[in-house]
Formats: C-alpha cells, structure tokens, sequence
C-alpha cells in the first residue's frame, strides 16, 4: 500500500529543519493538484547531520489539516531522558506516532525499536489479521501485538530494556548520553580552532559533521584514507549536495582521550590529503591501471633485486626504522616469499582486489552516492604499492632479529612494531599515549596513519 503512496520530500531551512510554512505550502500545493494529503513524517535527529525539524510549527499544522504526525526519533529520542534536551521535542502533544530505538543510543544491543501511538485503534483497524486459526479467548484482555504491524511473529525485546533500565538507572543513562554529548562538543571544539575544518550543522547530540575546507573530491579521499586506515570509522552524508564527514561518539566507554586521537588523526590525515593534493592530482582510472600494470611488468622483469635490498639481514636497524609507516598489520604468509613469483603475485593482486572490493561495497551500502570509485581506486593502488613494501620491511627486521643482529634492540622494537603500545624509540614519537593527560594534546606519529590491509 505504502509503496502506491505518493511521497513529497520537503525543503528544510539554513538549519536543516523542516518549517511549519514549508509544510503548508507543500499540504496546500498537495490539494490544488486533487491530492489528498494525510500523513506527516517529522524527524528529531535527522540520520544526515542531526537536525530537528520544528514540531512546535509542524504540529499545529498537522492538526488543523487533520494529518497524522509521526515522529521519528530513532537517534536522538534517548535523549529524551534528560531535561535540558526536552525542548527540542516542543510540539510532541500533536503528533500521533513517535518512534525511537533504544539499540542506537541507549546502551540495548541490536534490535530494540519502540513505538507509541496516541490513538493504537487507529493504527491497529489497518493492520488487524484475524484468521480463525489465530483467535483465543483473551482477546479483550492481552495486547496482541500481531495486529500493530505487518509481521505476525515477532521477538521478544522488552526484557532486554527492562535490564539495562535496571541495571543503569535513569540517573545512569543520563550521565551517558551527556557524557557523549559533551566529548562530541568537544571534538567540535577541536575542530572549529582548525581553520582547515568546518563544522557543518549544528553540534546536539552526539554527531558532529565536517569537511575539510577544500573540494568534494578531497573530503571523500579524506574519508576513504581514514576509515582503511582502521583506526577510525566514519560515515559520510550528502548535505545540499556537499559531501560531508560524520564523527559520532558512540561508544559507552568514550573518553576525552579518545577525541583527542581522534582528531589527531582526522588532522594528520588531513595534512597528507592536503599535500597529496598539492603534488599529486587525483588521475583517472585508466590511467592508474596502466600506471600499475607498469610497475607490475617492471617488478617482474628486475625480478627479486629489490626485495633482495629489502632483505638484506646486514641492514642496519636505523635505515630499517627511518623509513616511513613501520607499524604495520602483521604479514600474510602470501607476501613473505622474497622473490618475486609471477603466479603467486598475481593471485596476490587477485586476493586484494577483492578484499578491496569487499571493503569498499561494505563502505558503500552506507551511502552510494557519497562514494567515487575514482577516489576509492586512487587509494587502493597507494595502499597496495605501499603494503609490499611495508610487509617486506616488516620480514627484514623479524630476519635481522632472529638472526641476533638486532637482539640487544628487540624487546623495544617489538613492542613498537607489532603492538604499538610503547612507541618511545620510534623517530619522532614523542611520548607512550598511556602518558598522556585529557589536556594534553596527543602527538601520533604519522607512521601509525598508514593504510593498512583492507577488511
Ligand atoms: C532518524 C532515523 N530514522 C530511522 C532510522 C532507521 O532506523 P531502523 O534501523 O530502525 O530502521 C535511522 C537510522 O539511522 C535514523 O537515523
């Protein structure tokens, strides 16, 4: 039935709110074309950039013209539970619906989405199914939930609720939403002293968006490089057609020292962006394809001499750690054969593509169209380049140390290598994050930005 309903997406204000008049003049529009309409969606922390429609303009309008107002809160309704974000919700007492998902912001794991409606004989009357094989004698006195939504059979969530309602209390759920409220206000703060940044929206809840003060193209390379890097995940979203990057707190154990890295990474990865741009302008694929099948072509032919550098158990440990991006996810047995196999390193390039492809359909289901494969490509065929080399130089420095030429250096070396906890002796890493206070600013050496293998 929904899908034969027509369906007007409205205009939204330099806020990103839907507007009592702009409602008006779509329901007015609406009739002068022999429609009728009925049906309101508003949304309280819209998925994009965390807006609020008016409900306080909308809902008067939804009354007087006899529509049914429903509203969306699937994020932003946890909050709720706190006063002082209660007057983002002014206007409620018109609406007819409301939804909100605890699994999204109130610490119940997926799936828990609950619905209230102010009049449930209006809602049931269209989706009441009463087969004689379903009919029993309490139909009077139990709420039969297989006449409230399209599904007969559903399960069973509210113990869930009830538990972690117990189990925090609305003291504690409230002490968390604000906690996330106030490190997302703080990453905002972080951002808005970075010229190179804008926040875009306005900073609520926990979401916070930006880009970079630079084109399309160098915020979805800047999106692409963060999230491959598996340090950080973002989403993005499309605003008036502007790709944007969103940053949200969502883990129960935030801390401000977690913002911090964040953005020191966010930022460090931006610097490069930047450069990258500067020196290096983003080529079209064909272009990239010959580009690597060159290098491909040119490996083969030198055959292992360049892994024979690489490889070299005499090199010495300062050239070893000199070269950028040491920390590195731990080698595939597929890259650990020193010379170059052409059958295996085309079952190699195989096996990465598709992991490629895989991470970036993942990454893609999230929002199609804030993706360009242009960009995607451009990085995967960097990160492919710079993976070998990196996995190569990993294997050096296991040799050199099975061997005992580096063993007086081993113990700090693996810890800075393999677990990149204690990063003291690597060149420029200042001090061991675990050192680091909330006002400090957190220094991560531009070694541990690198992209790492792909999902
Ligand atoms: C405002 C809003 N409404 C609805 C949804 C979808 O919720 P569900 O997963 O319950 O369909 C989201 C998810 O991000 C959302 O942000």
């Amino acid at each position: 039935m929904i899908a034969m309903v027509k369906l007007k997406i409205l205009e939204t204000d330099s806020k990103y709110r839907l507007r009592g008049e702009t409602l008006q003049a779509a329901i007015q529009e609406d009739r002068n074309l022999g429609l009728i309409p009925f049906f309101v969606s508003a949304t309280l922390g819209t998925t994009s950039v965390c807006s609020f429609d008016l409900l306080s303009e909308i809902g008067p309008v939804c009354t007087e013209n006899d529509l049914w107002l429903h509203v969306d809160a699937a994020y932003a309704g946890s909050a709720m539970i706190c006063p002082e974000f209660r007057y983002l919700m002014c206007g409620i007492e018109h609406a007819m619906s409301f939804n909100t998902n605890p699994n999204k912001w109130m610490l119940i794991n997926f799936d828990c989405s609950t619905m209230w409606v102010k009049d449930r004989f209006k809602l049931t009357q269209a989706l009441v199914v009463d087969p004689l094989y379903l009919q029993h004698s309490w139909t009077d006195k139990a709420i039969d939930y297989r006449h409230w939504g399209i599904p007969l059979s559903r399960r069973f969530r509210s113990l869930k609720l009830w538990f972690v309602i117990r189990m925090y209390g609305i003291e504690g759920l409230q002490k968390y939403i604000r906690e996330h409220v106030r490190l997302a206000k703080r990453f905002e703060a972080l951002l808005r002293a970075d010229d190179r940044f804008e926040i875009i929206g306005e900073v609520v809840m926990g979401l916070v968006c930006f880009r970079l003060k630079a084109s399309e193209e160098a915020n979805q390379m800047l999106l692409t490089k963060l999230n491959a890097s598996g340090r950080i995940h973002m989403v993005p979203a499309s605003l008036n057609d502007r790709f944007v990057i969103r940053f949200c707190v969502c883990n129960e154990r935030a801390i401000d020292r977690d913002i911090l890295i964040a953005y020191e990474i966010i930022k460090q990865t931006a610097s490069i962006i930047l450069q990258e741009i500067l020196t290096e302008p983003i080529t079209e694929n064909y272009e990239l394809e010959q580009m690597e099948e060159q290098d491909y072509i040119n490996g083969v032919k030198e055959g292992s001499a360049d892994s024979q550098t690489l490889f070299n158990r005499d090199a010495s440990f300062d050239s070893l750690i000199s070269l950028p991006n040491l920390i590195t996810p731990p080698m595939t047995a597929a890259v650990m054969q020193p010379a170059v196999d052409p059958m295996a390193s085309l079952d190699r390039r195989r096996g990465q593509s598709l992991a490629e492809k895989r991470s970036f359909l993942v990454r893609m289901v999230s929002d199609p169209k804030c993706y360009n494969p242009k960009i995607v490509r451009h990085l995967s065929m960097r990160t492919h380049k710079q993976m070998s080399q990196e996995m190569a130089r990993d294997l050096a420095i296991r040799q050199a140390i099975e061997h005992g030429s580096l063993r007086s250096r081993t113990a700090r070396c693996n810890t800075n290598i393999f677990s990149g906890n204690r990063a003291s002796s690597i060149e420029g890493v200042r001090r061991s994050l675990e050192e680091i206070d909330d006002e400090d600013e957190v220094y991560i050496p531009e070694q541990q930005i690198g992209i790492q293998e792909p999902m």
